[in-house]
């Protein structure tokens, strides 16, 4: 295998992993206001509210990232909205993994034994500062880890908005197949890259999640 592409084009693949990195962050932390807001409307006693968030869920979990990529990249023009596309796809990315932190958030709540809210509410407080003072930090470990996770996910899932010409890690990966006219080997250093980046990840998070269940 000749690699000495690596030296020459290595700008190439790095600002692709600098790129893949960006938008893996801003969706998942979009995908987070997104998924607290949808967690928060789930958990609701307003049966309308709870609906429309568990069609929003099951409608993004039962079509692809592909559609709903394609339907922002170029449904927003439309209604007037121009967006950059790096803005869109981390738009479409951060819609998407809402879906799935919402989930992680309510059965992170969920998980927390129902005497919890009922000794809290017991004693005084209202729902509200229970939910806060006592179930929201127990859930945070819980949550926690799934949101790392989420990471990881993104992170391979994000290789998809190549296709609308964002220059994340696998456009450029492309770009060096085009250049080189090597179809191959730029692919393994991509996949490599992508598991350096996801297995070392996981390692962390293995660490955090240990180190707080050592101070439970
Ligand atoms: N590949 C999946 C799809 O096309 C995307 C899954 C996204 N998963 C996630 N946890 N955000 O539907």
């Amino acid at each position: 295998m000749d690699l000495e592409f690596i030296t020459t084009y290595y700008q190439f693949f790095l600002s692709g992993t600098i790129n893949t990195v960006l938008l893996a962050f801003f969706s998942v932390l979009g995908g987070t206001m997104v998924g607290v807001i949808l967690a928060l409307m789930k958990l609701s006693e307003k049966k309308p509210v709870k609906f429309l968030a568990s069609a929003y869920i099951e409608f993004v979990r039962g079509t692809p990232l592909l559609v709903q990529l394609f339907l922002i990249y170029y449904g927003l023009p439309h209604i007037g909205i121009d967006l950059p596309d790096m803005v869109a796809g981390i738009f479409a990315v951060s819609l998407n993994s809402g879906a799935y932190v919402a989930e992680i958030i309510r059965g992170g709540i969920q998980s927390i034994d129902k005497g919890q809210m009922e000794a809290g509410r017991s004693l005084g407080m209202s729902y509200k500062m229970t939910m806060k003072e006592v179930i929201i930090p127990q859930a945070f470990k819980n949550i926690l880890p799934a949101l790392g996770n989420e990471f990881i996910v993104i992170i391979k899932e994000s290789a998809i908005v190549s296709v609308i010409g964002i220059h994340e890690l696998m456009y450029k990966t492309d770009v060096v197949r085009g250049i080189t006219y090597k179809p191959f080997t730029p692919l393994i250093v991509a996949a490599i890259i992508y598991f350096v980046l996801t297995f070392s990840i996981s390692k962390f998070l293995g660490i955090a999640e240990r180190s707080m269940r050592a101070s439970d």
